[in-house]
């Protein structure tokens, strides 16, 4: 059976762009694939959370995730820091990445820009760190968004890097994963191309209903189509594209004829997304609370999610360490 990786920073709430980009497509996998599912708090260390904040991040998105439906007897799910395992890979594969090829990865190089004070090595190497997430289980597709492509391209390389150095097979090139034909982006509803946390553009899975409406009422629009089958600038195309995720196929069509007859009203469309969302968040959001509140159920599936992973992670270690060289001694 293949195995699934996927992962999420610990930083905030779960957005739509979470959501649509990577859950829905592990949920559907969990069914059929050998599915791990881990929260990556060493991965959010690149900007210094404070470390009262460490454990409840974590519980946060595990909450939540269980909320979505990932199901821990399907699925293991577990904590990035309960699997040592993954640091002796990293250190592996960074001993055989390169300074250039870091430095022009395009999130190193917006990171850099966005926290000029703390450049730091972690931010630089966060691709072999990702490769060795995914690489430890010697995972087969990885259920992303778009924005995750050059990582996803760094892990390929690395996996290559490997097999080609000690002349093995072990390691496969890891896919990107998407339920849909090409990845998914969900914008953001300022006008910016993507939903982003450290963007303040994002509709939470947490939020309820009234902020939802909020939201989504003031997304950027523009003064309307004035020719028939006109193109749709960035902004309205946006509003199209969550649309086509969260609404019936019938609502995205009938509010794309009404732009392509210009008879369009933003304020109608709005309306009908905003109660879109609401239907797909809302049972989800019920959920997410009564999981919080019950901290030993969380540990106890933390647990046992970090029980299967450091199997799995072993064994794979195990045979990295022969290839590499490193042979018991005693
Ligand atoms: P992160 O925490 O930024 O996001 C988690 C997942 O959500 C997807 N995503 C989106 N998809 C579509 N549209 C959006 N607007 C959007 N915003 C976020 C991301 O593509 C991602 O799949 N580097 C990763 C975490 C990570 C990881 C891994 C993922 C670390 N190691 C190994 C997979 C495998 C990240 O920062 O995701």
């Amino acid at each position: 059976m293949e195995t699934v990786v996927s992962g999420i920073r610990p930083t905030g709430n779960l957005h739509l762009g979470n959501y649509y980009g990577a859950v829905k497509s592990f949920l559907q996998m969990q069914n059929d694939y050998n599915c791990l599912f881990f929260i990556a708090d060493w991965h959010s260390m690149t900007t210094r959370p404070k470390p009262e904040d460490i454990v409840r991040s974590s519980n946060t998105i595990l909450a939540e995730y269980l909320a979505c439906g990932i199901d821990p007897h399907k699925a293991t799910i577990y904590v990035q820091s309960d699997v040592p395992e993954v640091l002796e890979l990293y250190l592996y594969f960074n001993m055989n990445a390169y300074l250039g090829e870091l430095e022009r990865t395009t999130t190193f190089k917006e990171k850099a820009r966005k926290q000029p004070d703390n450049v730091n090595a972690g931010l630089l190497t966060y691709p072999t760190l990702m490769a060795a997430d995914i690489l430890i289980h010697r995972a087969a597709k990885v259920p992303v968004g778009k924005d995750q492509e050059q990582n996803m391209e760094m892990a390929r390389r690395y996996a290559r890097r490997f097999n080609t150095m000690y002349g093995v097979e072990f390691f496969k090139e890891p896919e990107s994963f998407s339920l849909s034909a090409k990845a998914v982006k969900i914008p953001g509803l300022d006008g910016s191309g993507k939903m982003g946390k450290s963007d303040g553009n994002c509709i939470y899975l947490i939020d309820d209903p009234a902020t939802i409406r909020k939201k989504v009422m003031k997304a950027v629009t523009d003064a309307g189509p004035t020719e028939p089958d006109s193109e749709k600038p960035e902004v309205i195309q946006n509003l199209f594209t969550l649309m086509e995720v969260v609404s019936p196929r019938d609502t995205y069509e009938y509010f794309d004829a009404k732009w392509r007859d210009c008879s369009i009203r933003y304020g109608d469309m709005k309306k009908q997304l905003a109660e879109d969302i609401v239907a797909a968040t809302e049972p989800i959001r019920e959920k997410i609370n009564a999981y919080l509140a019950d901290t030993d159920n969380l540990a106890r599936i933390a647990r046992m999610g970090a029980e299967k992973a450091r199997e799995s992670a072993s064994k794979t270690l195990d045979e990295v360490r022969h290839i590499i060289g490193f042979k018991p001694r005693f």
